[in-house]
């Protein structure tokens, strides 16, 4: 009797959703793309080998070890560098249609700028698009993951507008190296989180506290420049009618209002408006920043004492260009928060993002929390979230870039296998109730690796890598054994 409780027990608990009911018997089209990823920082190692330059997260772990919780850097890390045949035959082992993987712009181009070319780096990603290939698997390729070379931070990095020549130039080579062999292009991963927390704070490299005036700076200059860098593509790099370019956003958090208030409903919404619409509207959207943003920071300037909006303007040209530049929307999706409506009314306020919101933040105490503080486990936020983009988009054709759980490490990760299911579950149900056009869908990640700030410590692989080992090991955990099975039986 025990064991038969038990085990209808354990059923309910895996086989149903986050509100207790039971997992959909939707199956994934025939034409549903999966992928796992990785970038560039966080798995190859090599950090200063065969010619590759100094980037923003070299600097800064090297010379701020206390900014990352276990004082590591990204020197080795998975050593995929050297391991990168071992990381493709894991994709291959899993079945996944394409491997989502990043470029170090200063692998490839040392001081950032196109004067000198780096043929190691160059023929690196060579081999690994040539062995992805061979393998039958597809390269999705991102253009920027975070590493922004160092020299190129000297000049003030994103927040100064020539970076948008360089990067043009970096985005030309890429294309002319690689895009007889690549189809699918990411320009920019989580642009919201670069801006926000490289150029607001202390989070990423290399923490700049510009005080929300260098934030919006850098996302104009990222703005501006995916979509010069879409229409090179368009005009001159796109070989067959399967090339797709488009850049990856953020969900990190889903906004959940507080109360039933309207001021709550509003506070919930503009906070989705600044955190996706800053990038989003523009391009997939009515075409420049969200009304509400221009109306909040604008206002917000005026009492600061700034002469003007710290919120940039576009010119027609550009906002013409941005407008449509993405062949899909690159959905990075994870947790969920609660917002709640809040008056910053004096000057004196500190500028940040959150003041220009208007809106205070906290999650929900009976949201399952993972290794990391702000990952909580809310599978029905996806399925919010992608009928909100469907229809504040016009229904956009959406590729989920990233979405995973951290854990503390292991490979008995039944939490990881739990978690899948329930948010491709979600994922399902948005496609079949709410119509949401989802034609891929990418695990982060396929191994584990330097978890930004949170060093070793936060692990989101498939794979577990053993870091004390100068061969980096890599085994699988059950979540990969249960991705695979679901990628071949295309059902949950
Ligand atoms: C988003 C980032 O793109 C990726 O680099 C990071 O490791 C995961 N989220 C998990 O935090």
């Amino acid at each position: 009797i025990f064991v038969a409780i038990f085990g209808y027990e354990l059923t309910q608990y895996y086989c149903s959703n986050s509100r207790g009911e039971p997992l959909s018997n939707y199956t994934f089209p025939d034409d549903f793309k999966f992928g796992v990823a990785t970038a560039s920082y966080q798995v190859e190692g090599a950090w200063n080998l065969n010619g590759k330059g100094e980037n923003v997260w070299d600097r800064y772990t090297h010379t701020h070890p206390e900014k990352i919780v276990d004082g590591s850097t990204g020197d080795i890390a998975c050593d995929s560098y050297h391991k990168y045949k071992e990381d493709v035959a894991l994709c291959k082992e899993l079945g996944v249609d394409f491997y989502r993987f990043s470029i170090s712009w200063s692998r490839l181009l040392p001081t950032g700028f196109i004067s000198k070319v780096n043929r190691d780096g160059s023929d690196y990603y060579s081999k690994l698009i040539d062995e992805l290939l061979s393998k039958g698997i597809e390269p999705m390729v991102t253009m920027f993951h975070w590493d922004l070379p160092q020299p190129l931070q000297d000049l003030g990095g994103w927040a100064n507008p020539k970076l948008q020549d360089y990067f043009y130039d970096y985005a030309r080579l890429l294309l002319q190296l690689y895009g007889d062999r690549v189809k699918y292009w990411i320009t920019f991963n989580e642009p919201k989180n670069v801006c926000r927390f490289a150029y607001g704070g202390p989070l990423l490299a290399p923490a700049v506290d510009s005080k929300a005036v260098g934030i919006y700076e850098c996302a104009h200059t990222i703005l501006k420049s995916h979509g010069q860098v879409y229409k090179m593509y368009d005009e001159e790099f796109r070989r067959s009618p399967e090339g797709k370019m488009g850049i990856s956003l953020d969900m990190m958090f889903w906004m959940v209002p507080a109360t039933d208030s309207e001021l709550d409903k509003e506070a919930a919404e503009r906070s989705l408006q600044f955190n996706f619409g800053w990038f989003a509207n523009p391009i997939f959207g009515s075409g420049d920043y969200p009304e509400v943003m221009k109306k909040f920071v604008g206002r917000r300037s005026s009492f600061e004492g700034f002469k003007q909006s710290r919120l940039p303007t576009f010119s027609k040209e550009e906002l013409d260009e941005i407008k449509g530049s993405a062949d899909f929307l690159g959905l990075n999706m994870y947790s969920a928060i609660e917002a709640s409506h809040v008056e910053f009314e004096n000057s004196t306020d500190e500028i940040s993002m959150d003041v220009d919101i208007q809106a205070s933040y906290k999650f929900q105490p009976e949201w399952e929390t993972a290794a990391s503080w702000w990952l909580k486990v809310v599978p029905w936020a996806f399925k919010d979230t992608l009928t909100w983009v469907k229809r504040t988009y016009e229904n956009p054709t959406i590729i989920i870039t990233e979405n995973g759980i951290s854990d503390k490490g292991g490979n008995e990760d039944y939490n990881r296998v739990k978690f899948y299911e329930l948010y491709l579950n979600a994922m399902l149900e948005a496609m079949n109730e709410e119509d949401v056009n989802v034609i891929g869908y990418t695990a982060w990640s396929l191994i584990d690796n330097f978890e930004w700030s949170d060093g070793y410590t936060n692990r989101f692989g498939l794979y577990s890598v053993d870091f004390e080992s100068p061969e980096r090991t890599r085994s699988p955990k059950l979540s990969a054994k249960s991705y695979k099975e679901i990628i071949a039986r295309r059902r949950l």
